[in-house]
């Protein structure tokens, strides 16, 4: 496979323009799966029409939600706006959820600001109708790691439940080997340790998820030109974990789609959305690639590559602006 990534996209207002001609997205249009399936809509999550219109009457059994909360690399905004951007989009996912249903969102925390806006959010739900169930965090750590601070790059998410839905517990089980030791037992006279009594070699998730890795260039589930990536694994468990067969699946900030690669795997019906065509497109373009690859992201190459090939003005300006070879 030729070594050709793709820039980020969302820093690069030009390259994104001569890849809109080759999106299938306008804003406000739906995509129906041919197999009866998925839906990817170009939408923009704090309208509560747009997402009553893509459920088409039927109700989700699982949320997964993924806001921009990088100011940085999204748009500079504070706290109390964020918050408020977010109550209007909450109260839009309640509104489509199941009465038992489970939602995950996935928030950062900016460590030189207070953790913002993770407080905040957590405040947030607090005065909505969702009960909280649990906060898991997922390991962060690139290369060695570092010497002058705890990582500083936080991926933390916060788990709630809209009445009581079911909690499929063979999601549980990881990757993790039994490294350590713990909760001595006396069974007919013999002390024992978790260890040595439980059936599975690996051990159950918890709420510290060491099993699972950022994305990065080297992994095939990669989708270059994306910035915002979301571990397909870490996904996979939720989707596993919240909800059963054919159940509806909403991730209203699909980006690269991970959630809905997750939810073809596992035989979930997967409703998502993005606000930008680009991003539409690269969801789309990623479920047509796996359902013709069995591929789940690029890699060394990217959603764009045949396009850039045989496009000489956006062949050229990668190759100047970025110095890539195709
Ligand atoms: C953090 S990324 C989601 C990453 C995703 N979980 C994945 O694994 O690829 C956030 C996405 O939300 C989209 N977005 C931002 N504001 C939005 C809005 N108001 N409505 C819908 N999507 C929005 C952005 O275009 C971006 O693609």
């Amino acid at each position: 496979m030729t070594n050709f990534p793709l820039p980020r996209i969302d820093k690069d207002p030009e390259l994104k323009k001569l890849l809109l001609p080759y999106c299938r997205f306008k804003f406000g249009d739906i995509w129906d799966d041919e197999k009866g399936k998925h839906r990817i809509a170009c939408v923009d999550i704090e309208d509560k029409n747009s997402l009553i219109k893509i459920m088409g009457g039927n109700k989700a059994a699982l949320s997964v939600q993924d806001p921009p909360y990088n100011f940085v690399a999204f748009k500079e905004t504070d706290t109390l706006e964020f918050i408020n951007w977010c109550k209007k989009w909450v109260d839009n996912i309640y509104t489509i959820l199941s009465d038992n249903s489970s939602f995950y969102v996935w928030l950062g925390a900016d460590q030189k600001n207070g953790f913002s806006p993770l407080p905040e959010f957590m405040q947030l739900m607090k005065s909505t109708d969702f009960k909280s169930k649990s906060f898991i965090t997922l390991r962060n750590q690139r290369g060695y790691g570092t010497q002058k601070n705890w990582m500083s790059i936080r991926q933390e998410l916060l788990y709630y439940v809209k009445g009581k839905p079911e909690f499929n517990i063979n999601a549980e089980y990881t990757d993790i080997p039994k490294i350590l030791k713990g909760y001595y037992k006396t069974i007919n006279g013999k002390q024992t340790e978790n260890i040595e009594r439980s059936k599975s070699e690996n051990i159950r998730a918890g709420n510290i998820w060491v099993d699972i890795q950022q994305v990065f260039y080297r992994m095939e589930e990669n989708v270059n030109g994306c910035f915002a990536q979301k571990p397909l694994k870490a996904i996979e468990r939720i989707v596993e974990a919240g909800s059963n067969k054919n159940d509806i699946v909403v991730d209203f900030f699909s980006h690269s789609g991970t959630t809905l690669i997750a939810s073809e795997k596992f035989g979930r019906k997967c409703y998502t959305s993005d606000i930008d065509p680009v991003y539409c497109e690269i969801t789309l373009r990623r479920i047509e690639n796996f359902r013709n690859t069995g591929r789940t992201g690029w890699q060394n190459s990217n959603p764009f590559f045949d396009e850039i090939l045989n496009d000489k003005k956006l062949k050229s300006y990668l190759s100047e602006k970025y110095e890539l070879k195709v």
